[in-house]
């Protein structure tokens, strides 16, 4: 084989390995390295650096092989050598230093140009054998050059585009944060309509969010019916203060006003592009039972949205656990007995048990923090039948859940 094929089947594989290398999505300072060692190795150069610039001013070193630490130091460049560079007059360029390179044993200057800009230079030198550069090697450096520019310039592509994605990520974060703010801010505003249940939004949006996860929602649906148990009474800005402050038993054209605010609230959040699903069906029938004989649609247990049955005992629970105008909270419990003989006819039984097991683990001490034990103030979750309570009630949530199972088994077969 010709001395001059054999080069070029050489030149050939190194340009493979470069491209496979700069192709490569390992660490970018190593792959700037390992293509400029590959350069080195196929021209038997002694003496070689990579540096980055972006615009005029000081270079940035990438990799260097076979020059002192301080061979680039205080070597900038200017607009008229990018010009320079960019017109093709690469003697002429980095003319200033041209000295202190020389000095250094760095004999050629060759730019980096990708889409019409220099990424950096390459500047390379001493060739083992002594002799001048061939034209032959100057179409090699050229070639190889190039894809270390485009290597380069990709790198920088994939920085800008990870960066925008950090700052959309956090742009979005603080949208998510503001509409959280601005619905807890709404929520305050609802109770503060109503003088006897001051907090019971905010309270509602932390049981349903405690029921949520015990169910094994998503971080995002747990987010979304925290927000929805906040919003649950926003159609009773529209209601009369008057009728929402009664201290007594209303009566029936009363009612009826106050019984608008589900259909209201739906009406003001259903026009609105919350962040998470369902959030107007969920205001909308917070006020359903199993049974049918809820408003406003007088819904049955499989047509109400499981978002709505949460915030529905998360209501339910707090209305029972708070001093009203006309009677005091009742004792836990009174409650439990109430949350079963109304699982199956008001309240979904899996959500009832799921709000008992995540009452239990804090009764237990398992949960890191006791957020219903502090909403629901000292003394009232202690004593050691509540512990009682609750397991008796989750028991036999489970036997209920058994039998309607067998029992479903039995019409299936
Ligand atoms: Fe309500």
């Amino acid at each position: 084989m010709e001395p001059s094929t054999q080069k070029l089947i050489h030149t050939f594989g190194a340009l493979a390995d470069l491209g496979q290398e700069i192709a490569g999505t390992g660490d970018f300072t190593e792959m700037v390295r390992t293509s400029m060692h590959l350069l080195l190795g196929t021209l038997a150069l002694r003496r070689g650096a990579v540096v980055e610039c972006s615009g005029p001013g000081p270079l940035r070193c990438v990799a260097i092989w076979g020059l002192g630490d301080q061979a680039l130091h205080g070597v900038e460049i200017d607009e008229a050598e990018i010009e320079s560079f960019l017109g093709g007059e690469n003697r002429e360029s980095l003319s200033r230093y041209r000295e202190k390179l020389a000095n250094e044993g760095i004999e050629l200057v060759v730019p980096m140009i990708v889409r019409g800009e220099v990424t950096g230079l390459v500047l390379l030198g001493g060739k083992a054998s002594g002799e001048e550069f061939s034209n032959d090697d100057f179409e090699t450096i050229r070639a190889m050059v190039r894809h270390i520019g485009v290597g380069i310039h990709t790198h920088r592509l994939l920085e800008q585009l990870a960066q925008r994605a950090e700052e959309n990520r956090r742009l979005y974060d603080d949208l998510r944060t503001i509409y959280r703010d601005t619905v807890r801010a709404f929520a305050a505003a609802i109770d503060i309509k109503d003088k006897y249940t001051q907090g019971h939004s905010e309270r509602v949006g932390r049981y349903s969010e405690i029921i949520a996860r015990e169910l094994g929602w998503s971080e995002e649906e747990v987010e979304g019916i925290q927000i929805a148990g906040y919003l649950h009474d926003i159609g009773k800005l529209i209601v009369d203060r008057d009728i929402i402050n009664a201290p007594y038993h209303i009566d029936a054209k009363n009612s009826n006003e106050l019984n608008r605010h589900p259909n209201a609230g739906y009406e003001i959040l259903a026009p609105i592009r919350h962040p998470y699903a369902d959030i107007p069906f969920m205001a909308k029938h917070h006020h359903e039972r199993l049974d049918g004989r809820g408003y406003p649609d007088g819904l049955t247990d499989q047509q109400i949205p499981m978002g709505a049955k949460i915030v529905s005992l998360a209501d339910s629970f707090d209305a029972m656990t708070t001093d009203r105008p006309y009677k005091r909270r009742r004792s836990f419990e009174d409650v439990v007995i109430d949350l079963r003989e109304n699982s199956g006819k008001q309240f979904d039984g899996k959500v009832v048990a799921a709000f008992a097991r995540a009452i239990l683990k804090e009764v237990k001490g398992e949960t890191r923090e006791r957020r219903v034990t502090k909403m629901l103030g000292k003394g009232y979750l202690e004593g050691e039948q509540v512990e009682t309570l609750l397991v008796d009630l989750i028991t036999e949530l489970d036997e209920d859940f058994s039998r309607k199972d067998a029992k479903a088994q039995r019409t299936a077969n």
